[in-house]
């Protein structure tokens, strides 16, 4: 263990997960377990920056947690926990708030694309300093690597800038933390507009899948996607709706990209597009099972996130207190 390298990672619970979480994320997150030192969070501090109902950031909460372990996740192996439940993320969150500037945080792509939904007297001081506590998230437990889908990766350059700052201001204090992003395919893009992301806030739910889909909304789902009148299934950017797609089936059947457009050569998107869904549906089926197998178990999940929660403050205690001490805080 002490050897290992160190990851972290986290997903906000802010609805149901996506096709694109899965893809871009956890199913990587996966495949890290065994060689890493992995804190896998369900990010619930992050959830209401943007307004959120209680009962339903509940349910969320534990949704994500279950659909973590549905993954592959094995708790046995990583530390799985929830956010609010490590006070230090708080902590150091205020902490190095005092270490970013107002500048830099106005050029954040992703809170400048929020606060563009928000009415503009709703845009909360939290959704400003999101980036911040996302940085202490990753920063408390000395990761090596983060990863994340491409969209996040502005928010591990600042992770990256602040720690060099901190370190720079005082002493050697936080590890500089590395993007760990796969290169194809990293973001899934929407199914009714291509060119953005797949997202569980889109106003559309035409546009992405959710993992807890039914199989006839998913079948549905891709018919309607949105491609082009070309009609011939290739990769490239001329074709962003079809190579989305070649995309979603070549990270879940493993096929490659040459072999999937081979398949299909002299066929229409009719056919393409329904096989699309049923490779979808068939890494999905057993998913959405073990998700409601645990989320009837509710004594279980508990038991890992208490679990989860402890193994983590251990860790993120150590760094916040040398930080505390740095900045000048009087130990109690
Ligand atoms: P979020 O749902 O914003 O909390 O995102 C959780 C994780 O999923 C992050 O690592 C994101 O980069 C990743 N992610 C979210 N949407 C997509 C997408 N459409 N494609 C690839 N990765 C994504
Ligand atoms: N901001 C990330 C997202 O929207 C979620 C997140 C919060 C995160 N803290 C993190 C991801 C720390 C990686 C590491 O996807």
């Amino acid at each position: 263990m002490e050897n290992k390298k160190v990851i972290f990672s986290g997903m906000q619970p802010s609805g149901s997960l996506t096709l694109g979480n899965y893809l871009g994320a956890l199913k990587n997150w996966v495949n890290l377990q065994s060689e890493y030192d992995c804190y896998y969070c369900v990010v619930d501090m992050h959830a209401i920056t943007v307004p959120k109902e209680p009962k339903d950031l509940r349910k969320n909460t534990l949704e994500v947690l279950a659909n973590y372990i549905a993954a592959g996740i094995d708790p046995e192996q990583v530390t799985l926990f929830i956010q609010s439940h490590v006070p230090a993320h708080a902590e150091l969150g205020w902490i190095l708030n005092c270490f970013s500037y107002y500048g830099e945080l106005s050029r954040m792509t992703q809170f400048k694309d929020k606060s563009k939904k928000q009415d503009s007297n709703a845009i909360t001081a939290g959704l400003f300093t999101y980036p911040v506590l996302m940085v202490a998230d990753i920063l408390l437990y000395q990761a090596d690597l983060v990863p994340v889908g491409e969209d996040q990766r502005q928010h591990l350059e600042l992770s990256r800038d602040i720690a060099a700052r901190f370190n720079n201001r005082f002493s050697e204090t936080f590890k500089i933390p590395d993007p760990f992003i796969t290169k194809d395919g990293a973001k899934i893009m929407s199914l009714q507009d291509p060119t953005s992301k797949m997202s569980k806030s889109d106003a559309n739910e035409n546009s992405f899948i959710l993992l807890k889909d039914d199989v006839d909304s998913i079948r549905r789902k891709f018919k309607r996607a949105v491609t082009d009148s070309i009609g011939i299934v290739a990769y490239n950017d001329e074709q962003q709706g079809v190579k989305n797609l070649i995309n979603i089936h070549s990270k879940i059947s493993g096929k490659s990209i040459e072999e999937i457009v081979t398949t299909y050569e002299g066929k229409g998107y009719a056919q393409f597009k329904d096989d699309v869904a049923e490779v979808v549906v068939n890494e999905l089926k057993p998913i959405q099972e073990k998700v409601d197998y645990l989320l009837k178990n509710k004594d279980y999940l508990e038991k890992i996130y208490i679990a989860g929660a402890e193994k983590a403050e251990y860790a993120a205690r150590k760094t916040l207190r040398k930080v505390q001490k740095k900045v000048g805080f009087i130990p109690r």
